[in-house]
């Protein structure tokens, strides 16, 4: 069994070769934070003498099969490594941002592009990848909230199940599995701000119900490992917070994978203020439960002289290296350390296949905003049409930041995608207008976007006067979202409101396609502009998928993960926020709202059209009343009132209305995707239990509290029908 495996290794290694293994290196490849100083000779003797536990960023059969033999042989004790990598939408073949492919809310879509991404990384030697980032995010103007789920913690716990149930399947040891990463552990989608890498101000109450959920459930689905943070949370760096990963994670919820820092993360706590140098940071993050030193170095240059020293203890070194241990088993590596750098891997892959089910994806993720007169799909009477936009023909911004293995350049663009579709009697004409991103893009560098060069906008102008219906291709380039990517301003970048505007004049029929990877400030577009689809960056097939809605032929279902604002002052800005103790009034201004612009998002969290419409009835319960081992029906009719068929996230949400700590004005406890024909009834059901009603109390735990609730159904956070209960205790 496993556990004696591991007890038998570990028993033969020396002290030095224990260190070893809680240290990760950076490859030559890619460089997905500042390199460490250490050069690459340094490096591969100490993969020789077995020092290193794993690596990150190196790419290839040959490459990890290079320094996996460096270690089989050349070591004493031979513990093969695992290679990690940001494999976050995809390897090559590319799906959605995450935010974007959550808006599909279809887990099963989202688990099948995990397990395609695994099957493509283990091709490329890669078998751990530090995916699905859960960090539920309230603040548009976070770099990352591209990267998660959205404001939602519910909805983020059930996507990031499915991503590590897609990446490490039932058998780990499985040659197409990899092992996923739950990150980042803690709070760093809640920077102050919205600056990346920012301190996070959480109190107890905000950790435990709207930023651990989404961990918990990744620690009981099984995720291998679990990857700290950056940011400081209540004034300890989450890299040295003993209360996150030793108490809660290790303790509370007897999670026995193994943690691994953020790059250089433990070092980082000197910048903090937190630790005087490498070797004072190194004890206070392996005390607080770190495992693993991603390239910082700290644990090379402390953990040895702590142990012979006395402060630490040799029992707690162990417990670090089983838990890698433990992994590299389940993975089967102890087996066949090759397991995973097999050319015949690569040869079993259909390309092709895994662009079909992108473009479903992506599809799905598609949200439509606005729709006025019915302007989409595309009517037949259009025989004309301009596509313009810096994005329109674009086909590298589609595959986003943290693109992996994608290839630059490599999407299909908004107007191939269109070309592809209108058939040839529509006549097709395209200009850009404006550039967006521009000189040097990429993954480390700052991007230049273009404010000044307004040269195409007269070709553009003339192209959409004679149009029957003109798109614009409008949002962020691909680097302005990702990590280190935050923005204070989230309206078009540099001159595209100014095109806009300026195609609006001349030609009002407009529809406008949103490509990007965060909530937009769109408030004048959202007044004045017909129709608005929201497609995100969709990855490898993105503009077949936009064509796909755009002409009718898939009838959008997507619905947004994470409110949009009005103005960017309203940031942070999520549904399930507090009543506050003067939440309205009409008559005077000392209420909590703002003087120039409400309080209200511009579009709602769970919002998303569709090109029929959904009717829904009243909420029945089967009872006004349950005790704690009881249960409550809801249901709801819902009828297809339009023309054509279509698909409906129907949504569940739920108020304590009088509890031991002020509860959200509601909070999303369910839903289901139906699909109905024209004309067609269906009704849905949803079973409340008591476990349904917890929350993390005022007694400091998880528990439901006797009192009156409120239920409420319907197609987004604001439109909702509602009902009342009472649970007796
Ligand atoms: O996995 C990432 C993390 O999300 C941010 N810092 C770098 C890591 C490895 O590339």
């Amino acid at each position: 069994n496993v556990e004696t495996k591991v007890d038998s290794i570990l028993f033969m290694m020396t002290l030095e070769e224990k260190v070893g293994q809680l240290v990760q290196y950076n490859g030559s490849w890619d460089l997905t934070g500042p390199a460490s100083e250490m050069g690459n000779k340094e490096k591969e003797e100490r993969l020789k003498k077995g020092l290193v536990g794993s690596m990150l960023n190196v790419l290839s059969v040959e490459a990890t099969r290079e320094a996996q033999k460096l270690v089989m042989e050349n070591s004493r004790i031979k513990i093969p490594l695992m290679f990690g990598y940001d494999v976050i939408h995809g390897y090559k073949t590319i799906f959605p941002v995450p935010l974007g492919e959550t808006a599909s809310w279809d887990l099963e879509a989202m688990e099948k592009s995990a397990r395609i991404a695994a099957i493509e990384s283990v091709a490329d030697g890669v078998n751990w990848t530090f995916s699905p980032m859960i960090d539920v995010s309230r603040d548009a103007r976070w770099g990352r909230i591209m990267e998660g789920s959205g404001e939602d913690p519910y909805l983020t716990s059930l996507v990031g199940v499915a991503k590590i149930k897609g990446y490490q399947g039932d058998d780990l040891s499985d040659s197409t599995t990899i092992a996923a990463t739950a990150k980042h552990f803690a709070g760093y989608g809640f920077a102050e701000a919205g600056r990346d890498y920012n301190t996070a101000n959480v109190g107890e109450y905000e950790l435990h119900n709207f930023i651990l959920p989404p961990f918990k459930a990744a620690a009981d689905a099984g995720v291998a490992t679990f990857m700290n943070s950056f940011n400081t949370i209540d004034g300890t760096p989450a890299t040295g917070s003993k209360m996150l990963q030793r108490d809660i994670l290790k303790r509370d919820w007897n999670w026995n994978g193994f943690v691994v820092s953020d790059w250089g993360s433990i070092t980082e706590m000197i910048y903090h203020g937190f630790s005087k140098d490498k070797k004072h940071a190194a004890e206070i993050a392996f005390k607080a439960g770190s495992d693993m030193d991603m390239e910082g170095g700290a644990y090379e240059a402390g953990l040895l002289e702590l142990v012979e020293e006395g402060e630490i203890d040799e029992s707690l070194i162990d417990d670090a290296v089983e838990r890698i241990l433990r992994v590299k088993f389940k993975m089967g590596l102890f087996e066949d350390p090759y397991r995973y750098s097999n050319p015949e891997l690569a040869e079993q892959i259909s390309y092709e296949e895994h662009r079909e089910v992108a473009r479903d994806i992506a599809r799905k993720s598609v949200v439509l905003l606005k729709n006025e007169d019915d302007i989409l799909p595309i009517k037949s009477e259009v025989q004309k049409m301009a596509i313009i936009g810096p994005l329109a023909a674009d086909k590298d911004t589609p595959i986003g930041n943290w693109r992996a293995q994608g290839e630059a350049n490599s999407a299909v663009s908004v107007l191939e995608g269109i070309k592809a579709a209108a058939g040839d009697n529509v006549e097709i004409t395209y200009a850009e207008g404006a550039p967006l991103g521009i000189g040097e893009r990429s993954f480390l560098m700052p991007l230049e976007i273009n404010e000044t060069d307004k040269s195409g906008f007269a070709d553009a102008i003339s192209k959409a006067e004679n149009a029957d219906l003109v798109i614009m291709v409008l949002g962020e380039d691909a680097f302005q979202t990702g990590e280190g990517r935050s923005q204070a301003k989230i309206g078009l970048a540099g001159v595209q409101q100014e095109l806009l505007e300026e195609i609006y004049k001349v030609n009002q029929n407009i529809a406008l396609v949103l490509i990007n990877g965060r909530p937009l400030e769109i408030t004048w577009a959202a007044e004045n502009i017909p129709a608005i689809v929201e497609a995100w960056q969709l990855g490898s097939e993105s503009g077949h998928a936009i064509a796909d809605v755009l002409f009718g032929k898939y009838n959008p279902s997507g619905k947004l993960p994470v409110s949009f604002p009005k103005a960017v002052g309203q940031e942070p800005l999520y549904y399930n926020q507090q009543n506050t103790g003067r939440p309205y009034s009409e008559e005077h201004v000392t209420f909590s709202s703002y003087t120039d612009v409400d309080k209200e998002p511009l579009y709602p969290f769970g919002f998303g059209l569709s090109y029929t419409d959904f009717e829904y009835g009243e909420i029945q319960l089967s009872a006004e009343e349950m005790n704690a081992n009881g249960e409550i029906m809801v249901s709801v009719p819902v009828t297809n009132t339009g023309d054509v068929a279509g698909k409906e996230v129907v949504q569940l949400y739920l108020r304590d209305l009088v509890a031991s700590k002020a509860r959200p004005i509601k909070e999303l406890k369910g839903f289901e995707m139906i699909e109905l024909n024209p004309g067609e009834t269906k009704t849905v059901e949803f079973i409340i239990d008591e476990e349904m009603l917890r929350f993390y109390s005022a007694n400091k735990k998880w528990e439901s509290e006797a009192g009156d609730f409120e239920v409420f159904v319907g197609t987004n956070s604001r439109d909702l029908k509602k009902a009342e209960f009472t649970l007796n205790k």
